[in-house]
């Protein structure tokens, strides 16, 4: 996330520049007119059009075929393409998520304890009420507290505390974090910065619900705990020993033992590994048949059957492992700015519980809902009022960020993640570039005709009217933090408002030195979010790939086959030998789609949900009796209280 940046040099450039990026209007007419100026048809037939690939046989023109009732495939009628058939899938599962949700509070209560083997935890009654009156749609999916939390059972509660004290007693400049103590309903916070302010701000909701209790918060944009396989392994272990609902439970925290100052604290153990190629620490976090674990790189055919949709130009079909480090790791190791020289690593292999907004599949923060998400900064915040009708917006693919994601040299740069993305869509840098694409085959036998990629198509002509791409800024460089060195590859372009970007159908949200924090604002416009990630978040089973988002592999080598798929390329009569009909509808839908459901689901109210949720469960972790704490009734009150008052469920 650009804007959370810790590197000392020039700690507030970014947040200056986005409130000064205003000149939209004048980036829209220098889009026109390079529109206007370039005749894509007679540009098509400079396509390279692949002629040795399997699946093109001898052919080296595609014809489109008629279907039983004599209709010719065109538009959204050419269903073979496999984002078709991807966005099927995600539609059939989402539905099943819609339709597996608990309906009452006994429901949810026997859901918590079958799935999590314990009960819920003290005040859940009132945390359930408290969901309702924000109509929050889904009250079972809070999954992520229960792994984030899940290790922390292997340690006992006053240990856990004395660990939080003892981080919180090193200087936060040095840990990088902010305690924040809650105290009989007041908020005390030391050390703290812009993310204690948000994160304070949350907690006031709920705050008097809470026992006394403190929490580390990570005030870095970077995660910082890394336990190694093995050793994760022992604490999961001795938590699923701990587990039981048969015990009775009481429903309210007790009184802590006090910390008495003569007690000796721990330490976390950060060690600094910043610039160093992350995988090195996260390829030990993974089981040791992973390929991280062995450093190889998967191969093809099993990367197809994992998460990739088969002979499709690698288009994602399971989001989760395509972010796994794990399994994807050495592939994108020299691809991704925070794998290849991340501008701040402050880590320890401990187990520590520390708060952060953001986490790579390996680490082992306790994730919270990112602050930006929460506040009201213009920058990161969507307004509806700027944003228009999907008929209306451009058919472009738009970004505009600053040069940030990992130490750039002249050695590294081209292979940080943003550098690469700016590149592949900058049509002069692509000429001569063959990429990969999806497109239909020539076998005339298969209708609707089957797609298949060729990994030898020139996009710099489809790039320069379909992409408007680049950074506003160019910062941070090393040597020379103005980046002189960097302006004769690449220029600074104007910067765009975030609510100026918005004309655009088709908006890619690229990791920064973290996580993006526009993703929620992509996702509740009217355009449509094409995200790629190696980072984690609270919201993540949530949120369906192919129903409410586009994802793109970390390599973004799908890039083109995505934009394509919605823009259509060529077209049936051009005699080229390249068409892909557009799916303009699909994307519109799509866009609906995360639009409509973000309003549902990613509301400051749910947000508020989680956090509650999140404290309840941290706070019965850190109480000396809580193996005797818990929700352990039968909900019946809850019951009948919600049958009286007829609350009704969220469609
Ligand atoms: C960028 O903005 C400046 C100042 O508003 C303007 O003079 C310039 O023409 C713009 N450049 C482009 C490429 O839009
Ligand atoms: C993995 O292998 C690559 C290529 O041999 C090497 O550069 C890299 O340092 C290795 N990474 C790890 C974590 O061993
Ligand atoms: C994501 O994948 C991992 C395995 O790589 C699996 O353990 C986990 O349950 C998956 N999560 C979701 C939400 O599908
Ligand atoms: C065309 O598709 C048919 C049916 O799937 C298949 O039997 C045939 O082998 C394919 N021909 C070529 C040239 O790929
Ligand atoms: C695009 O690439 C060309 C050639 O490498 C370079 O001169 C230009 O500055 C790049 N444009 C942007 C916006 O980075």
């Amino acid at each position: 996330m650009i804007s959370s940046r810790t590197l000392p040099s020039s700690p507030s450039k970014e947040r200056i520049l986005f409130i000064l990026g205003v000149s939209t209007f004048v980036i829209f007419l220098t889009n026109l007119a390079v529109i206007a100026g370039t005749d894509y048809r007679d540009g098509i037939e400079l396509l390279t059009i692949p002629q040795s690939l399997k699946h093109f046989g001898q052919h080296s023109k595609l014809t489109i075929h008629e279907d039983k009732d004599g209709l010719s495939y065109s538009g959204e009628r050419a269903e073979g393409h496999p984002i078709s058939q991807l966005v099927e899938k995600a539609a059939a599962e989402f539905k099943q998520y819609q339709d597996s949700r608990s309906k009452t509070f006994v429901e949810a209560i026997g859901k918590y304890r079958k799935k999590y083997g314990r009960h819920p935890p003290p005040g859940f009654d009132k945390w359930y009420r408290f969901a309702r009156e924000r109509n929050v749609y889904n009250i079972d999916d809070f999954d992520q507290i229960w792994d984030d939390l899940r290790p922390f059972w292997s340690i006992p509660p006053l240990e856990l505390r004395k660990l939080v004290k003892g981080m919180l007693k090193e200087d936060s400049e040095k840990s990088g974090l902010a305690g924040i103590t809650i105290e009989y309903g007041n908020i005390e916070v030391t050390g703290g910065n812009w993310r204690t302010d948000e994160f304070v701000k949350m907690l006031k909701v709920f705050v008097k619900e809470l026992p006394n209790m403190q929490i580390a918060m990570n005030k870095l944009d970077q995660p910082r705990v890394i336990v190694e396989w093995e050793r994760l392994q022992e604490h999961l272990e001795i938590e699923e020993k701990s587990r039981n609902i048969d015990k009775p439970a009481t429903n309210g925290f007790s009184r802590n033992r006090e910390l008495d100052e003569c007690m000796s604290l721990p330490t976390a153990g950060w060690f600094d590994a910043s610039g160093n190629p992350y995988m090195g620490l996260a390829s030990k976090a993974c089981p040791p048949d992973s390929y991280a674990r062995n450093n190889m790189t998967m191969d093809p055919a099993a990367a197809e059957a994992k998460y990739k949709f088969p002979n499709s130009g690698g288009l994602i079909s399971n989001f989760n492992i395509s972010s796994d480090l794990c399994t994807v790791g050495p592939a994108i190791q020299d691809l991704h700015g925070m794998l290849l020289a991340p501008a701040t690593i402050v880590a320890t292999k401990k187990l520590v519980p520390v708060f952060s907004e953001c986490k790579v599949n390996v680490n082992n923060d306790i994730l919270f809902p990112a602050n930006m998400y929460y506040s009201d900064d213009p920058r990161y915040t969507y307004n509806s009022e700027s944003d228009i009708p999907w008929d209306d917006k451009r058919a472009i693919a738009f970004w505009r960020g600053i040069t940030s994601g990992g130490h750039q040299t002249l050695d590294t740069w081209r292979r940080l993640h943003r550098h690469r993305f700016v590149q592949l869509a900058n049509s002069t840098d692509l000429d001569n570039t063959k990429t990969r694409l999806t497109l239909p085959t020539l076998n005339s036998t298969v209708v609707p005709p089957a797609y298949a990629e060729t990994k030898n198509w020139d996009p710099s002509l489809f790039s320069e009217k379909y992409t408007d791409v680049g950074f506003h800024e160019l910062a941070w460089c090393i040597p020379d933090s103005k980046c002189g060195w960097l302006r004769s590859f690449l220029k600074e372009v104007n910067a765009t408002a975030l609510t100026d970007q918005f004309i655009n159908k088709y908006l890619p949200d690229i990791d920064g030195h973290s996580f993006s924090g526009r993703w929620h604002s992509w996702l509740r416009s009217r355009s449509l979010g094409i995200k790629a990630t190696i980072f984690r978040e609270w919201h993540d089973s949530r949120l369906f790939a192919w129903q409410h988002f586009v994802p793109m592999d970390n390599r973004f080598d799908d890039f083109y086959s995505i934009i394509t798929y919605f823009t259509g390329l060529g077209s049936r009569e051009g005699g080229d030998g390249v068409y892909i009909p557009a799916h303009d509808s699909t994307g519109k839908r799509l866009a609906g789609q995360g639009r409509e459901w973000a309003a549902k689901v990613l509301r400051k109210e749910d947000i508020e949900v989680y956090m509650f949720r999140l404290m309840l469960e941290y706070a019965r972790l850190l109480d000396d009796r809580r193996e005797m704490i818990g929700y352990g009734v039968n909900g019946k009150r809850v019951k009948e209280e919600e049958e009286k008052a007829k609350w009704v469920w969220p469609h």
